[in-house]
């Protein structure tokens, strides 16, 4: 915490209507690295340790509150969008006079822990703004400085004269100052201005009127306080996210082959030399361990891959964890509960379900093995099916250590193959196999003599 003897609280804006997103989902909540905007904002707060966090909401309150619920937020409406100084204002009444109030927008997602606590920590002789240079202000409000250079204001776009706009430092938006002093200078605003609101800005002026110091600091990072107003800002913010997450792998040593190509929607954790090819998708909780290789154009969401494991492409993992030494896909689909020991060899056009396998087994080829438990060193072969449902319920199958199940085989569940038993190829299994034993389930071969085939019609 920046500031251990004031306390903080944050209040973040968030009623915006989001229209230029043209989207039926309240802007807060469009995803961005797969989360929602909001989520990001509340993140850097956590590291502020603030157990105060406002967010002051309007249009689609209740899928916002709705999706924030499992969090200790205190939400404020702002039923009419009245300006951001009114917005700041419905959520104060809540927030004590000693405090450090930090003033966030659910639409600047970017901003890092440690740029908040610098913004925090530099509110002490007055309110501090965070600012930055733009080689291009329009639109901005811009922040005025006196002959010596202390900051005298802010001033919106519209209101600023020919001069001002020519000042390329720029307001972010984001502010801290004292609850109790901002209280007072909220209730002071008026919307005498050209757009008819109340602008939080205005308490700059107002801050300098008492003779208190503002301190502006300087954000280097422009990406970092970038505010999403339409689809393509939120996908520039997407591009800046996920350079800063891939950046975060190749420093703790992974080998990204290609750090465009690879997308990061959840919390990825990773051993050593890990390697990750191109066009690949993370999503949710990844654990990679040391020396797993993930093959192009995979798509893994919350899954843990253990060491040396090699996924091959285009190889879809959901809910699942998959051991050490394996080798997955190219083409493998492991689906929720697929839980995978070490030694595995998953092939091509395999899927695999709420399975458990053991060590050493293998399942090669266009398989689909669902609600299975299987030993150590069992061979699935070539298009193997666990026939798992019966139109009402789902069923079971067993697989013992050292099984072999013949290709094209079809285990009706609940079935159980014994250790060691061998399933001819083509077999419907649809009782228990004994152990050691060989199951075959097909007519005997015949042969017709001088068969004619078909041949096709004239004219
Ligand atoms: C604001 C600043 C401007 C700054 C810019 C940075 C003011 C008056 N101006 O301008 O100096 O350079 O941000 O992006 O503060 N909001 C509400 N309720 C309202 C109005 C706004 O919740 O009544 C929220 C919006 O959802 C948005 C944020 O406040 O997240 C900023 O509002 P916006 O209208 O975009 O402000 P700007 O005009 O861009
Ligand atoms: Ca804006």
């Amino acid at each position: 915490m920046a500031d251990q003897a004031t306390p903080l609280s944050i209040v973040i804006l968030a009623a915006g209507k989001g229209s230029r997103m043209r989207s039926r989902l309240p802007k807060v909540l469009q995803p961005l690295g797969g989360q929602p905007l909001l989520q990001h904002v509340l993140e850097a707060c956590d590291a502020l340790g603030s157990d105060d966090v406002h967010v002051v909401y309007g249009h689609g309150g209740e899928a916002v509150q709705a999706a924030f619920a499992d969090r200790n937020l205190t939400w404020a409406l702002q039923a009419d969008q009245l300006g951001t100084g009114h917005a700041v204002q419905q959520a104060m009444p809540g927030i004590d006079d000693g405090t450090t109030t930090l003033i966030l927008y659910g639409d600047v997602p970017l901003v890092t822990s440690a740029t908040l606590e610098k913004l925090a920590a530099a509110a002490t002789a007055g309110p501090a703004v965070l600012t930055v240079m733009l080689d291009d202000p329009t639109g901005y409000g811009r922040i005025t400085r006196d002959t010596v250079g202390n900051v005298t204001g802010i001033v919106e776009q519209k209101d600023a004269s020919e001069q001002q706009r020519a000042i390329q430092e720029i307001n972010t938006g984001l502010i801290a100052a004292n609850a109790g002093q901002l209280k007072s200078w909220l209730g002071r605003l008026s919307n005498d201005n050209s757009q008819g609101e109340y602008y939080l800005t205005d308490i700059i002026a107002m801050a300098v009127a008492d003779g208190l110091t503002v301190t502006a600091v300087q954000g280097d990072d422009a990406a970092e306080v970038e505010g999403i107003n339409n689809r393509r800002q939120l996908a520039t913010a997407e591009r800046n996210l996920q350079i800063r997450r891939v950046n975060a792998l190749l420093d703790a040593g992974v080998t990204v082959i290609d750090p465009a190509r690879l997308d990061i929607r959840g919390e990825v954790t990773v051993g050593q030399d890990v390697l990750i090819d191109v066009g690949v998708i993370l999503t949710g909780n990844i654990n990679l361990g040391d020396g797993a290789q993930i093959g192009a154009y995979s798509i893994l969401t919350n899954a843990s891959v253990g060491a040396e494991t090699v996924v091959k492409p285009h190889s879809v993992f959901e809910d699942c964890t998959v051991g050490s030494g394996c080798t997955i896909g190219p083409f493998a689909r492991l689906r929720p509960g697929a839980a995978l020991a070490n030694e595995v060899h998953i092939g091509n056009f395999v899927e695999i379900k709420k399975t458990q396998i053991a060590d050493g087994s293998k399942v090669n080829h266009l398989a689909y093995v669902g609600d299975a438990v299987i030993g150590s060193g069992v061979n699935v072969g070539a298009g193997v099916i666990t026939c798992n449902y019966d139109g009402a319920n789902k069923h079971q199958t067993v697989i013992e250590d050292g099984a072999f199940i013949g290709s094209d085989a079809q285990l009706v569940a609940p079935v159980t193959v014994g250790k060691n038993a061998t399933v001819g190829a083509g077999a419907t299994i649809t009782k228990d196999v004994p152990a050691d034993s060989l199951a075959v389930s097909r007519v005997r071969q015949k042969h017709i003599d001088g068969w004619q085939r078909p041949v096709k019609n004239s004219g």
